[in-house]
């Protein structure tokens, strides 16, 4: 019986290849309309120009300030570009960096509060290093849907991910960065570029990865951008060349397009969010979510009488919020999955690991009961890499279409974010699904982790662009 339940639960939560397939083929219609003069303002996916043309050429040198603000931690960095070490290799690139706190109240109070924090701490950072003399070119990674009429110029669009700062929407964030600094009034800088982390964690592969045209976060949010070329493009004028698109994909389906493949945990999620309606697809995959969805499916089965049986009802369990998404990575590690079969003593002392862990929710548990939370996490988390594989297929298949002429294209696609880095199976579910659903197009996708986050991706554009001063890079 419990059995039959939990593959109950598993069928509300698998999405077939049919299902894949035809996901795929919505978000590349919704890339069309996005991309289209006409339809953009319909729209969900909003196709955004970052402004971002071209690759460093080598040439660029000097100390770059970067902030890195959306993801889990708040770092300020600086980053040095050197001569090469020997004739013909690549620029010698130096980091330094600082994580700072993000305090939960400053993350939803006033917008002007926010940024004398952000300044507050890169006074800290210059501080430390004796900088605070030097007025320093800034790359500023913000990880937030910002329309750009040029590289320094970023009007916020919607707060996502649990930022709730006010007066932020519909203002520049560069200008109150700039006045923030002002107020400050402790150091100078110049802020050269907003780059979105998806843009960010491209060009940082692409250093190292020329054949990379995909940024893909898998993070506390989810995101790509992919280098379109700016003919396509028909928001903007200019004809040449490529230009690096932030799809901002995590608002797939806030038009109702996934409503047939969301089930009733998703929309638990979304109901209790602090931007409902919105960032469905994103709600679907990141690491925001998932350890909540997870939690949701637990009370299900719990209140169904299948598992943790006399559990306290003051549990933290029934608590929003308390299964964290790095317990999905965790548990999956402690036990090997296959064909619907559980294998807890496949890793030794899983069993023990996955207890401690409930217990500290104050989930007393036996070995059923492990074995069905990690079936229900096994779920949740590979519905979400295939969420996102059907995702990345769509844009591989677009840049494929955009290069008829190559029989067999070969991109990669860089890659940052804690549940990809930290989840066990999820970067290979989703390698998997990709190839399955690239079968036959002409188009080999490969993945290439992101180890030096999007900062050093921002200090790379803001290098190209202080070279090029304030033209489009
Ligand atoms: C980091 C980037 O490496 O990855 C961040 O520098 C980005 O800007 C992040 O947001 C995504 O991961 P997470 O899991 O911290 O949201
Ligand atoms: C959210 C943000 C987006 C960002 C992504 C990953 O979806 O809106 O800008 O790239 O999270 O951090």
């Amino acid at each position: 019986a419990i059995d039959q339940k939990v593959k109950e639960v598993e069928a509300k939560i698998n999405l077939s290849d049919e299902q894949l397939n035809s996901i795929m083929l919505k978000l590349m219609d919704e890339m069309k309309k996005g991309l289209g003069k006409d339809t953009n303002a319909e729209a969900k996916v909003k196709m955004i120009p970052s402004f971002v043309k071209a690759l460093p050429d080598g040439t660029e040198r000097g100390s770059f300030l970067a902030l890195d603000l959306g993801g889990t931690n708040f770092r300020v960095l600086l980053v040095k570009i050197n001569e090469p070490d020997a004739k013909n290799s690549k620029p010698n690139i130096e980091m330094d960096s600082q994580i700072y706190k993000m305090p939960e109240d400053v993350i939803t109070g006033s917008g002007t509060a926010l940024f004398d924090h952000i300044a507050s701490c890169m006074a800290d950072f210059l501080r430390k290093l004796n900088l605070l003399d030097q007025k320093l070119p800034v790359g500023f990674t913000f990880s937030f849907p910002c329309k750009q009429e040029g590289l320094d110029h970023g009007t916020l669009i919607t707060w996502t991910k649990g930022f709730t700062a006010s007066g932020v929407v519909g203002q520049d964030i560069v200008k109150m960065l700039r006045e923030a600094i002002d107020r400050r009034g402790e150091f100078q800088c110049d802020i050269v570029a907003v780059v979105n982390d998806t843009v960010g964690t491209l060009m940082s592969c692409a250093h190292t990865y020329p054949q990379c045209k995909v940024g893909l976060i898998v993070g506390t949010g989810s995101n790509a951008c992919y280098m379109e070329k700016t003919s396509n493009i028909e928001l903007l004028e200019s004809d040449d060349g490529d230009m690096c698109i932030n799809m901002e994909w995590g608002a797939f389906g806030d038009d109702g397009t996934l409503d047939e493949y969301r089930n009733e945990y998703d929309q638990h999620v979304d109901e209790h969010s602090l931007n409902r309606g919105k960032q469905l697809y994103e709600k679907m995959i990141s690491g925001m979510y998932m350890g909540e969805i997870v939690r949701l499916v637990l009370c299900q089965l719990t209140k169904d009488g299948v598992i943790f049986g006399g559990l306290s009802h003051d549990s933290h369990l029934f608590t929003a919020g308390k299964f964290e998404t790095s317990y999905v990575s965790q548990i999956e590690s402690f036990a090997k999955v296959s064909s619907k079969k559980c294998d807890l003593n496949a890793v030794p002392g899983g069993m023990t690991a996955v207890q401690n862990i409930l217990a500290s929710l104050d989930i007393g548990a036996i070995r059923a009961d492990c074995e069905v939370v990690i079936r229900v996490c096994e779920a949740v988390s590979k519905r979400a890499a295939h969420l996102c594989a059907a995702g990345v297929a769509a844009v591989a298949r677009k840049i494929k279409a955009n290069h008829p002429e190559k029989d067999d294209l070969s991109i990669t696609v860089g890659v940052d974010g804690t549940v990809y880095k930290k989840h066990p199976t999820f970067s290979n579910l989703m390698n998997e699904k990709v190839k399955l659903l690239c079968k036959e197009s002409g188009v080999n996708v490969d993945f290439a982790l992101s180890y030096d986050g999007s900062g050093k991706g921002a200090a790379l554009i803001t290098a190209v662009a202080h070279r090029l001063q304030r033209q489009v890079v």
